[in-house]
């Protein structure tokens, strides 16, 4: 697997010169384009590395399926599915074009801005702070030993800047699909994107949801991650989805830091960082690395 992985890395670093680092949020524009890494953790916890695995970056979108096992577990899939749909999409990430056109007047599903605002709304807690100290310690038990981290100039320079989330979670009140106060609901989802980990850390997540035990010491219940992997398989690579689903073939999330979380069921837990974007917003040689590795290692789910 190891050699694998080496292979992986050599043969697509290259095509990073194809993308580009994500440059709206001003501090992301920093990060080296040329990075890659891959890391596999399979469910009996051998991992294996290969690129710069221990680079360390913000989870951005790739934070959404963990504020939406918190958002299952603190009001149950009836309260959250009556705010959010279960609807993939093809529009660009940050649309508002839909938004206006509703009829059911809630966002298609958790893992788009507007449906991932609506679900950090649903997180329990007194404030901010504590809401994001419940889902770090989420994360924790995901990823038990792990580094997690935050990095305030990334979140600092995303919340100066992001106009267009302030609008969708504005419109998000007026249309009452979250309550309560925008700019604290705001400052809670940037700082969710702000948590900083590693590649090892990222699939020893994605490892834990692979897991499929009815185990009630899981620190997610199953039918939960079910509903997280299956979100992930329809709706984890905004408009390229479907076409993921296709070349790749199981459930991911990717994020605009260059981090991808995949999710083989059963069996493994991948981490991806290649902060080279593509024009959808998903990191260029980590989409071929994986492409590359389902077909190796026939991932293919359907
Ligand atoms: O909402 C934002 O703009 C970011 N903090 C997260 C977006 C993101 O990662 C989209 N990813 N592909």
């Amino acid at each position: 697997m190891k050699d694998l992985l080496n292979i992986l890395v050599e043969k697509y670093r290259p095509l990073t010169l194809n993308g580009r680092v994500a440059n709206y949020i001003p501090e992301l524009s920093k990060m080296n384009p040329a990075s890659l890494a891959i890391v596999v953790s399979d469910v009996a916890s051998n991992t294996f590395s290969a690129g710069d695995y221990s680079m360390r970056f913000t989870l951005q979108s790739a934070s959404k399926p963990f504020a939406l096992a918190l958002a299952l577990m603190d009001n149950g899939a009836d309260v959250v599915f009556d705010r959010i749909g279960m609807e993939p999409t093809g529009d660009s990430f940050n649309s508002l074009m839909k938004l206006e056109t509703f009829t059911s007047l809630k966002p298609v599903n958790p893992l788009v801005n507007a449906g991932a605002i609506a679900t950090t709304s649903l997180i329990n807690g007194g404030s901010p702070e504590e809401k994001l100290d419940r889902l770090v310690a989420l994360i924790r038990q995901l990823a038990p030993g792990c580094n997690i981290g935050f990095n305030r100039d990334v979140y600092l320079s995303e919340k100066q800047t992001g106009d267009r989330n302030r609008a969708i979670a504005y419109f998000l009140r007026d249309i009452k699909a979250i309550s309560g106060a925008v700019e604290e609901n705001l400052d809670l989802y940037f700082r969710q994107c702000s948590i900083e980990v590693d590649c090892i850390t990222l699939a020893t997540m994605a490892k834990t949801i692979a897991m499929d035990c009815d185990d009630a010491n899981h620190p997610i219940p199953r039918q939960y991650r079910r509903i997280i992997r299956t979100f992930m398989f329809t709706c984890g690579m905004y408009n390229a989805s479907g076409e993921f689903a296709i070349n790749v073939g199981f459930p991911a999330k990717s994020g605009v830091s260059g981090a991808i979380l995949g999710v083989v069921p059963k069996r493994y837990g991948l981490g991806v960082f290649g902060p080279a974007l593509d024009h959808k917003g998903n990191s260029v040689a980590g989409v071929a690395m994986l492409a590359e590795l389902s077909r190796e290692l026939d991932l293919y789910l359907l």
